[in-house]
């Protein structure tokens, strides 16, 4: 029986995964990786370093960087995400998760968030919706990312939950992955193409509601 929901953010919570491939954007322009729709969907819950590696991969240029020009590159990065996310309010809340959020509360389910990252506090707050995640998983304490099942094994032991109890919501093939990994049932929001290996597709959040989660299981 489901007693938790596990959320990742970017791209489920709120469309900053949008924001997130806008600045990662402007550094592969910068280092001279052409920008395409494949790299954009590939970088989806990737963590900070393992996306630029991907981008310094993805043209080539892997030899042309020291460490300490990577953590600058990465830092830039984070400096162009932090400006768009600036100007984050709640009406940037996708479509029906507030209310999602509130039946999940109203009907006693647990839960908890499974980001890869470090921002997410800070964007919880620009949405107002810090009190609905008094858990969260510490991204800094894992050792591997996302397709790594250990982001969504911790969500499941914050909540005091086996894996077979909790649900996992995710808009990255990555993040399915890791959910699948954990032993979790897996919800995906997108493309059933992109998300197949998903127990569950919705092709937005507005679809995200406990009776179209128990006509599908
Ligand atoms: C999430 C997003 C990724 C982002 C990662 C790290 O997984 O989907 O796009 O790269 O978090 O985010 P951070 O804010 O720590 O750089
Ligand atoms: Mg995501």
């Amino acid at each position: 029986k489901i007693k938790g929901f596990i959320f990742d953010l970017d791209g489920v919570i709120s469309n900053t995964s949008v924001l997130h491939s806008k600045a990662w954007k402007q550094i592969a322009d910068k280092v001279g990786t052409p920008w395409n729709d494949k790299l954009a969907e590939d970088l989806k819950g990737v963590d900070r370093m393992d996306s630029l590696n991907l981008i310094l991969d993805r043209g080539n240029l892997q030899g042309k960087y020291s460490e300490e020009d990577k953590l600058a590159l990465a830092q830039e990065k984070n400096d162009n995400y932090l400006n768009l996310v600036d100007q984050m309010s709640p009406a940037d809340i996708l479509p029906g998760i507030k209310e999602f959020l509130d039946s999940l509360r109203d009907n006693g389910y647990l839960i908890a968030l499974a980001s890869a990252s470090k921002n997410a506090p800070t964007v919880l707050e620009k949405l107002q919706l810090s009190e609905y995640f008094q858990k969260v998983v510490n991204p800094a304490l894992l050792s591997k990312g996302k397709p790594d099942p250990e982001i969504y094994t911790k969500g499941a032991e914050i909540l005091d939950l086996a894996p077979e109890q909790c649900i996992g919501i995710e808009d990255a093939e990555v993040g399915i992955a890791a959910i699948n990994g954990a032993g979790e049932t897996s919800i995906g929001i997108g493309s059933a193409d992109i998300l197949k290996d998903a127990d569950i597709v919705f092709a937005s959040t507005d679809e995200l509601t406990l009776a179209n989660i128990e006509k599908a299981l």
